[in-house]
């Protein structure tokens, strides 16, 4: 079997884990406490945003649970709101705040909201804000190719990551490919399909029972053959578990094409098409 990386090297050098934990919609003490089962369970990398009210939360997880600052990367997003340079700035300052953290480990614009035409701003926020030592990898989320070349031309550095929709019904192969050429890292939110799971698909069940394992695993593992970095959020330890236990099989290139294949144009889970859909 080929070996798949635990950690991936991004374009500027550091590295993620190949998993990361997905924390949106979790807050309060169940929040904290799922986090904190994460943690044990061996998750590295916990991804939130300040528009999922939780960054106090993942803060106090990370403290709880023990494990050394230095092996836990947190990754946070500037909201729509915060797009101008100075608010840009001064979001990341208040994320640092509320999680607690003299440095956010990954920094990302959460949507482009093109309409208002200010993502290059934060964009330039964000380089602003590695040079300070504020935040240590700064990247993207939901931009397109046209966004992407925008910030890269602005500013001549070329986001880490971009942060996209990207599960069995909505596979994003033009995406993967430009972020491909650019050497950027493509990571998965929604990674399972959210309450849109292909659990019941053939191309995905077949696989799970030819290898012994869950109809998660399958769509995890899936990602992982793509070099897709999924986020998957998970309440329950023992899926905690399991999504992360996916480097003992690998499926076929077979496999991997029916599942592919399972992609429609109108797979989006809500329509959340980022050259349309605005959040602030
Ligand atoms: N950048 C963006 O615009 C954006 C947008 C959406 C999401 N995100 C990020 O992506 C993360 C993940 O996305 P998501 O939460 O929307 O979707 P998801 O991870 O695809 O799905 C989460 C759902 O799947 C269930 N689940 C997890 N593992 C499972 C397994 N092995 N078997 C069966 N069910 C399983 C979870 O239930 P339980 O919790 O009950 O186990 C939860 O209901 C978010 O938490 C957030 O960090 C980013």
């Amino acid at each position: 079997m080929a070996s798949t990386p635990t950690t991936l090297t991004l374009n500027d050098g550091t590295s993620l884990p190949a998993i990361g934990f997905g924390t949106y919609p979790l807050k309060g003490e169940d929040g904290i406490e799922a986090m904190v089962a994460a943690l044990e369970n061996g998750y590295r990398h916990l991804d939130t945003a300040v528009n999922y009210g939780n960054e106090a939360e993942v803060g106090e997880a990370l403290r709880r649970s023990g494990i050394a600052r230095e092996e836990v990367v947190v990754a946070t997003k500037i909201p729509g709101r915060f797009h101008a340079e100075d608010l840009a700035l001064q979001s990341l300052r208040d994320s640092a705040e509320r999680l607690g953290l003299e440095q956010i480990d990954l920094g990302l614009i959460h949507w482009p909201n093109p309409s208002r035409d200010l993502y290059p701003q934060a964009w330039r926020a964000l380089v602003r804000a590695r040079d300070e030592g504020l935040v240590r990898t700064v990247g993207v989320s939901n931009f397109t190719p046209e966004h992407l070349r925008r910030v890269i031309e602005d500013t001549g550095v070329t986001p880490a990551v971009n942060q996209i929709e990207l599960h069995p019904y909505f596979p994003q192969e033009q995406m993967r490919s430009v972020h491909a050429e650019l050497g950027i890292l493509t990571q998965a939110w929604s990674p399972m399909g959210k309450r849109n799971a292909p659990f019941a698909e053939p191309a995905v069940a077949d696989a799970a029972a030819a290898h012994g394992v869950t109809p998660g695993q399958v769509i995890l593992r899936w990602h992982l053959q793509l070099g897709s970095m999924p986020l998957p959020k998970s309440a329950t330890p023992q899926r905690q578990l399991d999504n992360l236990d996916v480097f003992g099989f690998e499926l076929t290139d077979d496999q991997v094409a029916a599942i592919t294949a399972l992609g429609r144009p109108d797979g989006r889970l809500f329509g959340g098409d980022p050259d349309t859909h605005e959040e602030m």
